[in-house]
């Protein structure tokens, strides 16, 4: 895959949104109706990667703050989450960004655009601090779940075991290590 052709660019009130199917109607609905209105009312950023000699949208993931928040009932994986926090710093809830959406188009889906994605993300946020971020958070479909586990995330609660969605997370501390 020639990545070179393609440009990234953050999304804004003016952008025209390039065709894109990633095989989920509601994901590509986010994109072609809702992405620039989250944009305007500034509730979620999105991000694009396009083809522009295609005139295709690649890929696209969009931002916006969170936190992760302890849950008693899931004291196993929180003290997981825990160990990696200095004693001092140990609190019931730690600053995130979350993932609200991801998602490649069918016609790029499993050249590694996904990993690549979510490296960006880990280093923009691990790097650039412009405000204190720990934790990647993302709701992720049941289908993707495997995706983001080769990718370093781990499982918030067991709650959602059986749910469409399960909470994950990433752990920017160490990143790249
Ligand atoms: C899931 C999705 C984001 C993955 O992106 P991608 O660019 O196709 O994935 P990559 O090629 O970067 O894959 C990275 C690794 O994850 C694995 N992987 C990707 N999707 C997977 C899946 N659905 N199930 C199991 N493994 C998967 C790949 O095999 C690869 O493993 P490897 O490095 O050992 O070879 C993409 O296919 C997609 O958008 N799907 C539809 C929408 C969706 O489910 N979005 C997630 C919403 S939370």
């Amino acid at each position: 895959m020639d990545f070179d052709k393609f440009t990234f660019r953050q999304i804004d009130a003016d952008t025209r949104i390039k065709s894109f199917d990633c095989g989920d109607a509601d994901l590509n609905d986010f994109l072609i109706s809702d992405a620039v209105n989250y944009y305007k009312s500034m509730m979620a950023l999105t991000y694009l990667l396009e083809d522009n000699e295609a005139d295709k949208t690649v890929a696209y993931y969009s931002l916006l703050n969170d936190k992760i928040v302890f849950d008693p009932d899931e004291k196993k994986l929180w003290n997981r989450l825990n160990r990696r926090v200095a004693n001092s710093k140990r609190r019931k809830e730690y600053p995130a960004v979350k993932i609200g959406r991801l998602a490649i188009s069918k016609d790029y889906a499993g050249k590694q655009i996904g990993r690549a994605i979510l490296l960006q993300v880990k280093h923009i946020f691990a790097t650039m601090r412009r405000s204190a971020c720990r934790f990647i958070t993302v709701d992720a479909y049941a289908a993707a779940v495997p995706f983001y586990e080769k990718c370093g995330f781990m499982f918030l609660s067991d709650k959602d075991k059986h749910s469409p969605t399960r909470a994950m997370y990433f752990d920017l501390i160490n990143f790249p290590d």
